[in-house]
């Protein structure tokens, strides 16, 4: 049975504690190993930190494939890379093998590495009805409404056939690549993290399901598994779960 909560904490940091140990249920009450898809923006580098120093000894790291949803086209020294984010704020502190860190190659051409890594997902991940299922899936939500790379003016990619496409930032034009709307709503798990007051209009229209949300690719996000809204105070604006 699938299992949908909305939880409101005080601030990102108060987000990012609460997640932090929710991923901790999951990893370490798990049998085998846990895929989890990370995420880019602002409230998972407060998350990746405060796992780094909070949760060193207390995560059983090992058990942990880490997968990206999306990666912007750029090389892995770029200050945009998510990789680097998530290296300079958690994998360079704590105890992982490198086989187990499965990045999205930002420096290739799109679309090679998009089929490449979708290729390489549905051979690692366990599959569920010919979908590779991740554990755990991260995602953020731009105030435009865009999650993973899945942006406004894209949103053939909610229901492409592909695991993963290449997208474009419909302002900048950076090229990214991104999981499919299909293979994030195949998962166990999933897990909005969003905080700031920018936020709030969105985060109203789509958890009060308004019948305008269908227009933004977050409201899409209906997973067969269990989905988590952790929303600050600011996000969450006037909405109460
Ligand atoms: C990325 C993301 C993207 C992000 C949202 C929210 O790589 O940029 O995966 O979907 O999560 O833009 O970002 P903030 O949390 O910084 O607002």
């Amino acid at each position: 049975m699938s299992h949908r909560e909305n939880r409101v904490y005080s601030d990102q940091e108060a987000v990012a504690n609460a997640f932090a140990s929710f991923m901790k249920e999951v990893v370490n009450s798990s049998d085998h190993s846990v895929s989890i898809a990370l995420s880019g923006g602002s409230t998972p580098k407060v998350l990746f930190g405060l796992l780094a120093n909070n949760y060193k000894d207390d995560m059983d790291w090992v058990k942990i494939q880490f997968f990206w949803g999306d990666e912007r086209c750029v090389p892995t020294s770029h200050e945009e890379s998510n990789y680097r984010m998530t290296r300079e704020y958690l994998l360079d502190h704590i105890f992982v093998p490198q086989r187990n860190i499965h990045r999205i190659h930002g420096e290739e051409n799109p679309d090679n590495e998009a089929l490449r890594y979708g290729r390489h997902i549905q051979t690692t991940v366990a599959n569920r009805d010919g979908y590779p299922q991740f554990d755990l899936i991260i995602l953020g939500m731009g105030d435009d409404g865009h999650t993973a790379s899945i942006f406004p003016d894209q949103m053939e990619l909610l229901s492409s056939d592909d695991v993963c496409r290449v997208a474009t930032h419909p302002e900048s034009g950076q090229k990214r690549i991104t999981l499919t709307g299909k293979v994030i709503n195949n998962a166990k798990n999933v897990a909005f993290l969003v905080t700031g007051e920018n936020k709030k209009d969105m985060v109203k229209m789509i958890l009060g399901n308004h019948p305008e949300a269908s227009g933004y690719p977050a409201s899409h996000i209906r997973p067969v598994g269990n989905l988590f809204w952790y929303l600050d105070e600011s996000a969450a604006g006037d909405f109460r779960p």
